[in-house]
């Protein structure tokens, strides 16, 4: 008989819970009435970068592939099956793209030329497919002007690979000029693997440009929105905040590819498209068909933030290219144009209606401020080149906005002489708060989870804002995220909540990726074209957030704290408005540990909760094909006089909670 869910919980809580009656092996001690500092709201947040095809093809649910036939090569996405490139026998007509430079940032356009009525077909092949959903409806936009009335309508349809109708609509166009069109379609079935194909009825000559699809449901119902299932798994996490747009990707492989996020904001249609840096970056996973449309774009990072109640947390070009790239630097009297950018950014989230970059904002729906208060300058620059263009931000911004926390880098390694010397400039130049990145094996996460504990108190609060254990080496495509990695990760985050003095914000990275699309692997969240799961080290993140608490208390073993002695790693706090004490335990070891947790202080509840994460194999992965594989599950635990035993399952992570009377 298969055990019910009920009974599977009733059991694990068994078998977790152990009995007051047995050996206790280790003796915890919690002070739960002395607060050691305040947890930052913003201790774990997300990290997000159009990597993996994050964000075209991911979180922004444009379903169409070079809609705007704007990629390097125009064509790119789009095929022709009868079209006359294939065949001469067939002269059905042909789709090529024109470039009319006066539209500047959206300037080619594809010309339809339907010589018969042979059927001439455009099909899209979207983004390694479309995903649809049997019943679900699905928003189709597109502009066309049609030359002397010729064609007489436009039949658009989702097919599958056998070419099997899977929905359809179509549209008459009206218009000699550019005219927009919007049609639905329902899928009739569910397919991952859908294509768009569009039909032409009449002869002569059509273009079109702007072809859309997106699903109807999306987060919120927003109208071009983003996928509901993706920003659910984010929202679940409790993001304290939201970091934007990356990664390497600010910086751009030249500068010229940098990211700049005024060409990101306005009207969608005008937002001029890029290649991705991740495009060419890997030769063991090219992806010549990676371009941003900016369809995403800082408005909708802006939008996604206040959505998932987290802080926003844009992060700026400082004028370096990519220094694993090409380097390039804007020369230091050439800067200006730069700090600009950021100074209106800062206008743009929080200025009045009146301001020029806050009525841009307005306009696009938002009259109230974004209330941004973090701003990054740089994403993992190294050297003087950083410092001195450091120095010129920080002086721009804090003349202007003295009340702005700027967020600097220190690197792309935790350790070596570009983080020693960022750090000691950094020092000497009193820098807020510093990103430290760390992509390392999951026994530099268990052995580093003392790193923080002598970070000077006065100096700048750290910002773990990259990092994930590396199960291979770091950038290899055979790194997975397995359960080793998962709860290594969890055993150094105690030690970031131990050190909550000093670290103010952390966050997993990549967040995300495309199950076929993917450049860097391990990633927090995998997505196809229809679903998406949260791996092990998603749990992880999940479990620390939300049980994040306000205040930090003391949790010692014989008066230390519990860094890894007996492989048990361990932190506490207290929410001072839910009234809980939260206790979170990571034994790494291939044997349970009982563990007697001796909670000193306040009058506590005589019952509380667990919180299990655990998997027998340090293999041991989530997938599409089981994705709660290694997810949480919730048992009571009985609390005696203020003492708490249980007993930790090999391999776990364990969150304690008890209510404060
Ligand atoms: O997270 C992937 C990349 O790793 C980021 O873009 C970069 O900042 C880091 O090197």
């Amino acid at each position: 008989m298969k055990p019910n869910l009920i009974t599977k919980i009733t059991l694990c809580g068994l078998l977790l819970n152990g009995f007051y009656g047995q050996a206790q092996k280790t003796t915890l001690e919690v002070n739960t009435t002395n607060t050691v500092t305040k947890i930052q709201p913003t201790m774990y947040g997300v990290f997000f970068e159009d990597i993996n095809f994050a964000a075209d093809g991911g979180l922004y649910a444009e379903m169409i592939k070079n809609r705007s036939f704007e990629f390097d090569t125009p064509l790119m996405g789009w095929e022709q099956p009868n079209s006359d490139t294939h065949s001469f026998n067939n002269e059905s007509g042909i789709a090529t793209t024109i470039k009319a430079l006066e539209n500047k940032t959206n300037p080619s356009f594809c010309r339809v030329l339907v010589k018969n009525d042979k059927g001439f077909e455009m099909i899209n092949v979207g983004f390694r497919g479309m995903g649809i959903k049997k019943d679900a409806k699905y928003n189709l936009s597109l502009k066309a002007a049609n030359h002397n009335g010729a064609i007489k309508k436009i039949i658009i349809q989702f097919i599958d690979k056998d070419k099997k109708v899977l929905g359809e609509t179509s549209i008459v166009p009206t218009s000699n000029d550019w005219k927009g069109y919007s049609a639905q379609l329902t899928a009739t079935q569910t397919e991952a693997k859908a294509q768009l194909k569009i039909t032409f009825e009449g002869a002569g000559t059509i273009d079109l440009d702007m072809i859309s699809v997106f699903p109807e449901d999306t987060w919120m119902h927003r109208k071009n929105g983003m996928r509901k299932d993706i920003v659910q798994l984010l929202y679940d996490m409790k993001p304290g905040f939201l970091r934007f747009p990356g990664g390497c990707i600010v910086e751009g492989r030249t500068l010229a590819q940098r990211y700049q996020w005024k060409k990101t904001v306005g009207d969608v249609e005008k937002r001029e498209t890029l290649i991705n840096r991740w495009n060419t970056e890997f030769e063991h996973k090219p992806a010549p068909d990676y371009f941003q449309t900016f369809g995403l774009g800082f408005f909708e990072y802006f939008q996604l933030a206040e959505d998932l109640g987290a802080q926003p947390l844009p992060i700026l070009s400082c004028g370096m290219a990519c220094q694993f790239n090409t380097g390039e630097l804007v020369p230091m009297e050439e800067l200006d144009p730069y700090v600009q950018d950021a100074l209106d950014l800062i206008q743009f989230a929080n200025g009045s209606v009146e301001t020029p970059w806050g009525k841009v904002r307005s306009d696009m729906g938002h009259p109230k401020p974004f209330n941004l208060k973090f701003i990054g300058v740089g994403n993992e620059q190294w050297g003087p080149d950083y410092i001195a263009r450091y120095k010129v931000f920080e002086k721009a911004i804090k003349d202007q906005y003295p009340n702005m926390t700027i967020v600097s880098g220190a690197g792309p390694f935790p350790e070596g002489d570009y983080f020693d010397y960022g750090m000691e400039e950094l020092k000497k130049l009193n820098a807020e708060i510093v990103d430290e990145h760390y992509y390392k094996n999951p026994q530099w996460f268990r052995e580093n989870a003392t790193r923080y504990d002598n970070y000077d108190r006065k100096g700048p609060k750290i910002f773990a804002g990259e990092y994930a254990a590396q199960s291979v080496a770091i950038a290899s495509p055979d790194n997975k995220n397995n359960w080793e990695c998962a709860f290594s990760e969890a055993a150094f985050m105690t030690g970031l909540e131990r050190n909550a003095e000093v670290v103010n914000l952390t966050s997993y990275a990549p967040l995300m990726a495309h199950e076929e699309a993917w450049q860097w692997t391990p990633d927090l969240l995998w997505f196809n074209n229809l679903e998406a799961y949260g791996s092990a080290n998603y749990y992880v993140q999940k479990l620390f957030a939300t049980n994040r608490g306000t205040d930090l208390i003391n949790i010692t073993k014989d008066e230390k704290a519990v860094t890894g002695q007996n492989h048990l790693f361990a932190s506490a706090v207290k929410d001072v408005v839910s009234k809980d004490v939260i206790v979170k335990l990571v034994n790494t070891s291939s044997s349970a540990q009982e563990v007697n947790i001796d909670l000193k202080g306040n009058k506590l509840s005589s019952k509380g909760t667990l919180t299990t994460l655990t998997s027998a194999n340090l293999e041991d992965e989530n997938s599409f094909a089981n994705p709660k594989k290694i997810s949480p599950i919730e048992s009571e635990i009985k609390v005696k006089n203020n003492k708490a035993i249980t007993s930790l399952p090999p391999y776990s992570v364990t969150v304690l909670k008890i209510k404060m009377k």
